[in-house]
């Protein structure tokens, strides 16, 4: 009886990942791209770090984070920070739309990184980021 059990958990779980798999193709290929340029490997504890780490741009005095805008709870509608304007959650689990485009990605990456580091982000730090994300 157990190992019945066992196989119809097996069988569901290598469902769950060829079907994870296909919805990550974008961030799949990110994260290879970003080891290809020297990053190891990707964990969601480093990505929360990051998602938390407060920087002070030193033209403002502002204190910027990416959950200022995001919230820190992911599957939650954020506010941009400097618009007022609402952002969709960021969690693929409640917001389908999140981690699709790999341009889109990107871009906001990129842009994000600058506004609220000062700086692009390292590709260390874009593969943690998308994992934990990823995660949510
Ligand atoms: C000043 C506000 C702001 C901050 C701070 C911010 N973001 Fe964003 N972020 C946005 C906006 C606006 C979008 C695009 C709007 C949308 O898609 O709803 C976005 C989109 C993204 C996306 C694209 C997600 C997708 O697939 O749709 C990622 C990834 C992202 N941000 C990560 C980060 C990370 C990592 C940080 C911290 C380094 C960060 N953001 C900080 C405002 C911000």
């Amino acid at each position: 009886m157990a190992t019945g059990r066992g196989i119809v958990v097996a069988v569901a779980f290598a469902l769950l990942g060829v079907g994870g798999r296909a919805c990550a193709g974008p961030v799949d290929d990110l994260l290879q791209q970003f080891q290809a340029q020297g990053a190891s490997h990707f964990t969601v504890a480093a990505g929360e770090a990051l998602w938390e780490r407060s920087v002070t741009d030193p033209k403002t005095g502002e204190v910027r984070r990416c959950a200022l805008c995001h919230t820190t709870d992911l599957r939650k509608v954020g506010k941009h920070a400097t618009t007022g304007k609402a952002i969709e959650p960021m969690a693929p689990s409640v917001n389908p739309k999140r981690l699709a485009d790999k341009e889109k990605i990107e871009k906001w990456l990129e842009r994000n990184c600058k506004w609220t580091l000062g700086r692009v982000c390292t590709p260390q730090e874009k593969g943690d980021a998308l994992t934990m994300i990823g995660s949510r």
